[in-house]
């Protein structure tokens, strides 16, 4: 088939740069946005008198039988169409004849492009969204049933002060409902028509952008056409948003990797979600954490080549942008497979290890600073509790002893206010209670996120 093009040409395109040019590789993804973004233009058209309503009908059910055929498998968006909106402009001409010409007045490719990313970016914004909560729902499940399980909390990889596991995995409900709140930031730029700024100007054909945009689902317009059709922020955006989601996600498979450890073994994989090694027998390998973790990397290279293809690009529209499209695409896809993965994983590929949970956090020192405040409450000033209990700390690790091993006497050498109640304040369950200040370990703050977070999920 001839280009729609061609007639201001005397040759052919060479076949490389033909395909090099080309898109519809990767953009015959935006095919059902594409067919919307034209029905909703010639219906506009038809309203604004620019067609008649005859050619309007003719347009619409062209263009509706085309979406048919590629829902029901009997067309293939294909080279040598240049990209998506040619090939259902020139699918159209062959199905409607000489009316299917007139579907491309009063618009470009340009604000068409733009048209479609959007409406392709929201739809996928949407379907995130859901699995973020799904997300969400499955480790506020695990923190249910373990607002009393404790696990050691660590600064700077040591092991620092007992946690309630419920309140570390709450922590990532926090940072998903950010993600949250960053897309739904996201979804309402991206919710913008630029149809109707052509090719950059604007036109002359009598247009309503209102009522395509309202056809649309778009909340607003582009207030300027220029902008209209240079404008890529709003893909950079999403893949910024994106890659601070994978960092979350790559952040909790870290620890679940760790967790797994014969070191760690705070937890087991289950068979769900483990792999073998082909070569050593006893592996258990945590695979799902760890693509999760390397897929982090994509995410994060895709915002840097969309950042890279918008800079010093002049107005208006230029052809770097056809590059916009395979970042965002694989990015919404490596999204939306880990969210799922890892929520497969939290669900079940993962079991606490409840003895060696409440076993680490007896063996360490991770209650030395509630002996500091033991001393506080007892009107110690905090820096020189502080002190003692350094010099407590290092006689014990010179006799290799934990603090609850001392004696009374002992205690009592370091500083007189010392009595027998000491070694409940130094016990782990009561270490994690009494962090009673807002927002903090304490079991009665945990409860209380808890229930907030199952009515904010509706569970
Ligand atoms: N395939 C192009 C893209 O993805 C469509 C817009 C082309 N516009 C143009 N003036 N060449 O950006």
């Amino acid at each position: 088939m001839s280009k729609v093009w061609s007639q201001r040409f005397d040759n052919t395109l060479n076949p490389f740069i033909e395909k090099f040019n080309a898109s519809i590789g990767f953009d015959k993804k935006l095919i059902l946005e594409d067919l919307d973004c034209s029905i909703a233009h010639a219906k506009m058209l038809g309203k604004t008198q620019v067609l008649s309503s005859s050619e309007t009908v003719q347009i619409i059910n062209g263009l509706e039988t085309i979406k048919v055929q590629f829902l029901e498998g009997k067309f293939f968006p294909s080279p040598p169409s240049e990209d998506i909106h040619y090939c259902i402009e020139e699918k159209l001409i062959s199905l409607i004849g000489e009316t299917g010409k007139k579907l491309h007045t009063g618009r470009s490719r340009n604000d068409q492009v733009g048209t479609d990313i959007r409406l392709w970016l929201r739809k996928e914004i949407d379907n995130l969204e859901i699995l973020i909560i799904d997300l969400q729902k499955s480790l506020l499940n695990h923190a249910k049933s373990n607002v009393y399980t404790l696990i050691p909390g660590y600064t700077h990889m040591q092991r620092a002060q007992p946690l309630s596991l419920a309140h570390h995995l709450l922590a990532y409900l926090e940072m998903f409902q950010r993600d949250r709140e960053r897309f739904k930031e996201v979804r309402s730029r991206v919710n913008t028509s630029p149809l109707g700024a052509a090719a950059l100007a604007g036109t002359k054909i009598k247009i309503d952008r209102q009522f395509t945009a309202s056809e649309l689902g778009f909340e607003k317009i582009y207030n300027n056409s220029i902008d209209a059709v240079s404008d890529r922020d709003f893909c950079i955006e999403f893949v910024s948003a994106s890659a601070l989601l994978m960092s979350h996600l790559s952040k909790i498979s870290e620890e679940i990797i760790l967790w797994v450890t014969d070191e760690f073994s705070f937890a087991k994989l289950t068979d769900k979600c483990a792999t073998g090694s082909s070569l050593m027998p006893q592996k258990k390998n945590p695979d799902v954490p760890e693509l999760i973790r390397g897929k982090t990397g994509r995410v994060y290279g895709h915002l840097q080549a969309l950042l890279t293809m918008v800079k010093g690009v002049p107005l208006a529209y230029n052809k770097d942008f056809q590059e916009d499209k395979e970042p965002i695409f694989d990015t919404a896809e490596t999204l939306s497979s880990c969210i799922k993965a890892m929520t497969i994983l939290i669900k079940e590929g993962i079991e606490f290890n409840f003895e060696n949970l409440s076993a680490s956090v007896k063996n360490d020192f991770s209650n030395a600073t509630d002996l500091a405040d033991y001393l506080v409450k007892k009107n110690v000033p905090f820096r020189t509790a502080y002190q003692i209990v350094g010099e407590i700390v290092k006689y014990c690790l010179e006799r290799k002893m934990l603090l609850k091993n001392l004696k009374i006497e002992e205690f009592k050498k370091f500083h007189p206010k010392f009595e027998e109640d000491v070694f409940v304040e130094l016990e782990p369950l009561n270490v994690v209670k009494s962090r009673t200040s807002e927002g903090g370990t304490g079991f009665t703050q945990v409860e209380k996120e808890v229930n907030i977070w199952q009515k904010k999920l509706l569970i």
